[in-house]
């Protein structure tokens, strides 16, 4: 515990993990231009936006986690930054449904394959093993989406076969790989 009665790693805004290359924490409104220049066309593909997102869009996202994050709501929403450089790089996020927490992620295209949501996703899971009142962990992902099903592979989780309709809101044929 720090002198202003924290414990470490949790602040007013959630709560933030580190593992020397990546840095986890909640985002904040000022985050917002770095998060829209994120997107590209593989993050609205697989994560089937209807259009591209605008700053209100991002701003209305941004004000819903963090307000889960206050209230202990179902979803907890992790922006991911360089340690060195400080640079935001992409998020995970971790949504409770039933007796599970779904993991879902995202790395911005010029930071990509360099491990980032590899880490990520491992991060996260340690923190829904440390605090979440959950008896899984899973992925859910596009049964095409070759780079998502790498980084399940690559975090420690296994195929566990096709994912049923109350896991997911996109459209097609979808997987579940489990953890660990
Ligand atoms: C999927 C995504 C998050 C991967 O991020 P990343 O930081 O590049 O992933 P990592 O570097 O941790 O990759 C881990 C492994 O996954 C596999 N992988 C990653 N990207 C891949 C790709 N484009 N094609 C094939 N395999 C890929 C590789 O095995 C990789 O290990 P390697 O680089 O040592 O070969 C990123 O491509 C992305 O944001 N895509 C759009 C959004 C999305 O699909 N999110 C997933 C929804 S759950």
């Amino acid at each position: 515990m720090h002198g202003s009665g924290k414990v470490d790693g949790v602040t007013d805004e959630g709560v933030e993990l580190a593992d020397g290359v990546v840095r986890l924490r909640p985002l904040r409104a000022d985050d917002a231009d770095a998060w829209l220049a994120g997107e590209d066309d593989e993050i609205r593909r697989w994560f089937q936006f209807p259009r591209p997102s605008t700053r209100a869009d991002v701003d209305g996202a941004i004000e819903a986690w963090a307000r889960s994050w206050r209230e202990d709501g179902p979803v907890r929403c992790f922006g991911a930054w360089t340690v060195g450089s400080d640079t935001l790089v992409g998020g995970v996020e971790l949504r409770r449904h039933r007796d599970a927490a779904y993991v879902s992620y995202q790395v911005f295209a010029p930071h990509r394959r360099r491990g980032y949501a590899t880490r990520a996703v491992r991060m996260a899971v340690i923190h829904a093993e440390l605090v979440l009142p959950v008896e899984r962990i899973v992925i859910i992902t596009d049964a095409k989406n070759a780079a998502s099903q790498g980084v399940a592979l690559a975090s420690g989780f296994r195929l566990d076969g096709p994912a049923e309709g109350h896991e997911h809101s996109e459209v097609g044929e979808m997987l579940r790989f489990v953890w660990p």
